[in-house]
């Protein structure tokens, strides 16, 4: 199921702290960064904060740029993003200014929680219950199906943002480094303890703005299941790039493929016909630049803009087979191979045969048939 892209959003103390623990919000940017999140806002269709921003910070959330409202309306959108909250106990407060500011309000809660939160808002927000508990996946796939959200951005607090970084559902993550010091072990932090991913982020920017520090960046671990991360999408692309690099052909398919540690660290990558050899295959490629003793196989993710290949001409060993004698488990692809060269190929047949798990995404199939476009037509 398609899910929104999910923009963390956050500024944070040297020492990791959200906030302090006084009665006023500790302001932790300068003008030029709150314009600069004005202009986030801007471009998203929803804006999602947990119920205890509201009870701590009462904040409106709105685009202030007349401007920037005035460019979504003219893009056909309403001048606000919806504003979203989130919900166990549906203890809020009426008067905040959540209610009573911007466009569409959303209140997404359990089903005991949403009694109460009816009761007390009187119909100034929608209020939706979402079952026993809250499962953020069917809330970001309530705000996609039935709110057309594409682009969420998430701004705190600590609990609602651990959550979906430790749940794999975050896409970024903007972070502002304020130079101040809180220093209080109760303020709120932006994580939480708990399960991430393993190994490093990607750096993907870095901007001074005033005296503090814009930092974004994506997770980068592979999924484990059935179910596609963000990090998949984005290595599934890289991968889908790389075959624009291919020699062109016309007897063999421009492919591209990552190969991708637990913990996020690419292994290696390849293309078809890379080098000097005009019958290597992507995933063949690949594989070749490991180190076939390399304990971080067996949890890795191949990502091939083509499903791997399960019969070929050019070599003894297939594609499929190649990856499971790399001892690799789980495979993450854009395309099914069509009858074009070989029919009825069925790589994912020969990889889950054996236990391996292949997961397929169509939302980058064209991106992978794009240089192959002369094969195809
Ligand atoms: N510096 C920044 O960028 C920034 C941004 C935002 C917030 N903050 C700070 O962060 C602090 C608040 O953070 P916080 O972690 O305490 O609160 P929070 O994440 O904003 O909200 C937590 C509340 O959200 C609801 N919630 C969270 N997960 C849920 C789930 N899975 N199911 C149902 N409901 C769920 C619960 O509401 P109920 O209790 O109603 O059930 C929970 O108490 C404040 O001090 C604020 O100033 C800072």
């Amino acid at each position: 199921m398609p899910l929104p892209y999910v923009l963390l959003s956050a500024a944070v103390s040297l020492d990791g702290f959200l906030d302090d623990t006084g009665p006023e919000r500790l302001l932790l940017s300068g003008p030029a960064d709150f314009d600069r999140v004005d202009a986030v806002r801007a471009s998203v269709d929803a804006i999602l904060i947990g119920a205890g921003t509201i009870r701590a910070d009462n904040p409106r959330l709105l685009v202030n740029s007349a401007e920037r409202r005035a460019a979504r309306v003219a893009a056909g959108r309403p001048a606000y993003p919806l504003k979203v909250t989130v919900t166990a106990s549906g203890d809020l407060d009426p008067g905040a200014h959540f209610w009573h500011t911007g466009g569409d309000k959303l209140v997404c809660t359990t089903d005991a929680g949403a009694a109460r939160a009816a009761r007390l808002l009187g119909g100034t927000a929608d209020v939706v219950a979402l079952g026993p508990a809250l499962d953020w996946r069917v809330l970001l796939e309530h705000l996609h199906d039935v709110r057309g959200v594409g682009r969420l951005m998430v701004e705190g607090g600590g609990q609602v943002h651990t959550q979906l970084l430790q749940q794999d559902l975050a896409d970024e993550l903007q972070l502002v480094l304020a130079p101040l010091l809180v220093g209080d072990p109760a303020a709120p932090r932006l994580f939480g303890p708990g399960a991430y991913q393993g190994g490093r982020l990607r750096l993907t920017d870095t901007r001074r703005i005033e005296d503090v520090v814009l930092m974004r960046y994506e997770p980068t671990a592979p999924g484990t299941g059935p179910v596609a991360t963000p990090a998949d999408r984005h290595w599934l692309r890289t991968a889908c790039e790389l075959a624009a690099l291919c020699p062109p052909s016309q007897t063999a398919f421009s492919v591209g493929a990552v190969l991708v540690a637990a913990d996020g660290t690419e292994l290696a990558r390849g293309h078809s016909r890379e080098g000097a050899d005009p019958v290597v295959h992507a995933e063949e490629a690949a594989l070749a630049k490991t180190d076939p003793a390399d304990p971080r196989l067996p949890g890795a993710t191949v990502y091939s803009s083509l499903e791997p290949c399960a019969r070929r001409a050019s070599r003894p060993a297939p594609c499929a087979e190649l990856i499971l004698r790399a001892g690799v488990r789980r495979v993450v692809t854009a395309w099914r191979e069509p009858d074009t060269f070989v029919a009825a190929a069925d790589g994912t047949g020969v990889l889950t045969g054996a236990g391996a798990r292949v997961v397929v995404l169509p939302e980058l199939e064209s991106l992978a048939k794009a240089p192959n476009a002369h094969l195809l037509a």
